[in-house]
């Protein structure tokens, strides 16, 4: 390995959520956090260095996107997924969400119905309800701990107001890597009904089995499909808000960027464009690592829990650094299971409810930190259920 992933950094008072928001969210201070959806790790030298460079040439008026820029995203995309995009696909956007609710608004009217998957990242509730549309809930199903589709239910929940489909892929918080077949029906199911899609990949590099993004496909899916992504998982910069969405379809693209134009949100950082070049450039072999750094997390605390025969189940994902941890046969009242992860472990992890009522009883623990400190996390909790 070149890459240090056990440095232990204290990201206490650097004003990230992760560590300097646990008073305001969990109502203790002095908790581990395994929450938010970053990483403890730094990001790659090549692109701090870069960054430096920019800073030391003192010029930080408005950016845009160069030809490099896009044909940076055009060949990761390539070489990461196999998937031939065209510059014209291409928006940059300041986020994922705020791409994604832009999307709820510029493919959909006020009262219609929005489906997705639940268990599921949160916020993509949020803007279906603050865009006045109506959440639709297609459940995923759970069977000895791997999740699948239920696409007979999504079938039964298809009405005439339905205009869009929210596909997480990966998927957080279950971690599922959706196979071509299943992708393939899905996608049939709503090009009949005439349901647009929107994918949101933005864990597709952290994957421990072959990705596909929806819209690689076929033509009919890429042009029913808005896929949105960033190097923000990836590369551990969330915070430089640089992302950007691919359509191949014209007329749902001009769509998508007037409504982007109106909120403005096409703005990205001038910081985002330069991570997002030496991260696609340069970084691919620290990303190499990085997943193994992770896979190994990740089968450490499967055997942690298995050596001390742990009742907490994992739900052993196929991407992501997010555990999704079943609590269901430790005590079956989860207000105590919250309590007790916060007064006696004094770790702070994701409530599964936040992600719809499908998640109750589970908790999601972010594995993106140093192996030790992983290890403590994983005593304290242990010992406690
Ligand atoms: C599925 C998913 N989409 C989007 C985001 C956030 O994207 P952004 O920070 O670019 O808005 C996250 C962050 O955890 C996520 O898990």
């Amino acid at each position: 390995m070149i890459y240090n992933f056990d440095e232990l950094i204290d990201r206490k008072n650097t004003s990230c959520v992760k560590y300097d928001a646990l008073k305001k969210y969990f109502g203790y201070e002095d908790l581990q956090p395994l929450w938010v959806a970053d990483m403890d790790f730094k990001t790659p030298d090549v692109i701090i260095n870069a960054m430096k460079e920019k800073a030391e040439a003192g010029l930080f008026g408005y950016p845009i996107a160069t030809e490099k820029t896009y044909n940076l995203v055009k060949s990761w995309m390539k070489k990461r997924h196999n998937w031939d995009i065209d510059t014209s696909w291409i928006n940059f956007v300041n986020g994922v969400v705020p791409a994604y609710s832009a999307a709820v608004e510029a493919f959909s009217e006020e009262g219609d119905e929005i489906i997705v998957q639940t268990p599921v990242y949160f916020p993509l509730f949020k803007h279906i309800k603050s865009n006045n549309r109506k959440l639709v809930k297609n459940p995923l199903i759970e069977e000895n701990g791997y999740y699948r589709m239920d696409l007979e239910d999504l079938k039964s929940k298809i009405s005439s107001k339905t205009k869009i489909f929210v596909l997480c892929s990966p998927h957080n918080p279950v971690g599922r890597v959706w196979d071509k077949e299943e992708l393939e029906e899905l996608a049939k199911i709503c090009i009949e009904n005439n349901i647009l899609m929107i994918s949101d990949e933005i864990h597709a590099d952290i994957v421990f089995k072959k990705f596909i993004p929806l819209a690689s496909i076929s033509e009919e899916i890429a042009n029913n499909t808005l896929t949105l992504n960033s190097p923000g998982k990836t590369f551990n910069t969330a915070g430089l808000n640089c992302a950007y969405a691919i359509c191949k379809n014209e007329n749902l693209m001009n769509r998508f960027k007037n409504v982007v134009e109106k909120r403005g949100i096409s703005s990205v950082n001038v910081f985002g464009f330069v991570a997002l070049e030496a991260a696609y450039e340069y970084s691919e072999d620290w990303l190499e690592e990085l997943l193994v750094y992770l896979k190994n997390n990740i089968l450490f605390t499967k055997n942690y829990l298995e050596k001390n025969n742990s009742k907490i189940d994992l739900i052993e994902p196929e991407s992501t650094y997010l555990l999704w941890l079943s609590f269901k046969n430790t005590i079956s009242d989860y207000n105590k299971v919250k309590q007790k992860l916060l007064e006696e472990s004094k770790v702070a992890l994701n409530e599964g409810s936040s992600f719809g009522l499908e998640g109750k009883g589970y908790f999601r623990l972010n594995c993106a930190l140093p192996k030790e400190s992983l290890e403590k996390a994983l005593c304290k909790i242990v010992t406690k259920f």
